[in-house]
């Protein structure tokens, strides 16, 4: 790989011990994808903010960097808290590193945004910003929706990214592997766009997917992008006309696609919960909630009480909107839990093995006892629609 003489002189150990091991990180994760060069980013997102006991080497890295005084170089966000102090398994045996790891992520310079939707406030890149962000939704939503371009990296690569300041430029950071590669047709007459991720990533694993024109809201992207980023490896989807790099099928392919796939309705419908099951708890979020989603959803609870747990996730800087809306109140009437962790970590250790409802792929993709179900499944599941 070649270097410009600022990476060389920081990867000889002209900024200390510490950052030259960093840049030696960040250049052999590049070579290792063959990776021509490095390059600067605009911001950093890291996915590692769950202080899991076993997490040492983490630690260990992080008050590294905090011992020879080093910050990120470029804004960095974070991903949520797991729910530390939820319950006595999470505080006293999952997540006994918390509090630990959220002041070293302090001293490093963070951003306390604690949230995986950061790019819709805390951390919001520009068309064509190249950036070093962890967390699959995240890069998902940076790269389809905003049309920014980062790889999947991993926890502590972000970190290195974030100290150095660079990058490698290899994969989604290069024209050629944006390009559309499998052609999505959809027949479906009703639109559940986190299934529909679900089901793609199944579909295309780690190919770049190209939907046929549907008229997604933000909020379907979002939630859609969780879902296949967690049930395949897509960083990477785009919708024909919707977005930026796929204002039509000519632009977005190089030639014909490499094959077609049909989604239908069945293959959505297959993924519900079945009439006969039973859930014990109901949750919203993730990814979070923004605050405009859960206004939609929190609308419907208003007048009615749960009748069974119910929770709603929202990113703390759209809690604090939410908070001002009279719904607010309204939900909170109705039962409803409101909470700004990631309710995946806060729910992974359930003594009482109580199963989950969620209208969220990635929760039932990774979690143990999860059911799916559209956001009326789940409101039928909690007691507030027949
Ligand atoms: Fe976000 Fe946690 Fe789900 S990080 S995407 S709420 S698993």
């Amino acid at each position: 790989m070649k270097l410009d003489p600022e990476q060389e002189s920081i990867l000889k150990g002209d900024n200390g011990r510490v950052m030259a091991m960093a840049m030696e990180t960040v250049v052999k994760y590049g070579e290792a994808f063959g990776a021509k060069r490095l390059v600067p980013i605009k911001s950093a997102h890291l996915a590692g903010t769950f202080g899991i006991g076993p997490y040492r080497a983490y630690i260990q890295v992080l008050r590294q960097i905090v011992s020879e005084g080093l910050r990120v170089k470029v804004p960095t966000t974070v991903n949520p808290k797991p729910g530390y102090d939820l319950n006595f398994i999470n505080k006293h045996i999952v997540f006994t590193n918390q509090q630990s790891l959220e002041q070293l992520l302090t001293a490093i310079g963070i951003t306390p945004n604690y949230s995986c939707v950061c790019y819709e406030k805390a951390n919001v890149p520009s068309f064509g910003d190249r950036l070093a962000w962890a967390e699959s939704s995240a890069v998902q939503f940076a790269n389809s929706v905003l049309g920014a371009r980062t790889n999947r990296n991993s926890i502590l690569i972000d970190v290195c990214c974030a100290i150095t300041g660079f990058t490698p430029e290899f994969g989604y950071l290069l024209d050629a592997h944006r390009r559309g590669q499998i052609l999505v047709k959809l027949n479906i007459n009703k639109m559940d766009a986190p299934a529909l991720g679900y089901v793609l990533g199944r579909k295309v694993v780690d190919k770049v997917p190209v939907i046929e024109h549907y008229p997604f809201t933000r909020i379907e992207l979002k939630n859609m992008g969780g879902s296949m980023a967690a049930s395949g490896g897509v960083a990477l989807f785009h919708v024909e006309g919707l977005t930026p790099e796929a204002p039509d099928m000519k632009t977005v392919f190089d030639g014909p696609p490499m094959e077609t796939i049909t989604v239908t309705q069945e293959d959505l419908d297959a993924l519900r919960i079945r009439k006969s099951e039973m859930s014990g708890i109901v949750i919203f979020g993730c990814p979070q909630m923004t605050c405009e989603e859960t206004l939609a959803i929190a609308e419907r609870f208003v007048n009615k009480r749960v009748e069974i747990p119910t929770w709603f996730c929202l990113a703390p800087d759209e809690l604090t909107l939410f908070k001002a809306h009279y719904l607010y109140g309204k939900t909170l009437d109705a039962g409803i839990t409101i909470s700004q962790d990631c309710p995946l970590a806060a729910f992974s250790m359930r003594l009482n093995r109580k199963r989950i409802i969620t209208p969220s792929g990635k929760m039932l993709y990774y979690l143990k006892g999860v059911n799916y179900g559209t956001e009326d499944d789940c409101l039928r599941a909690c007691g507030v629609l027949q």
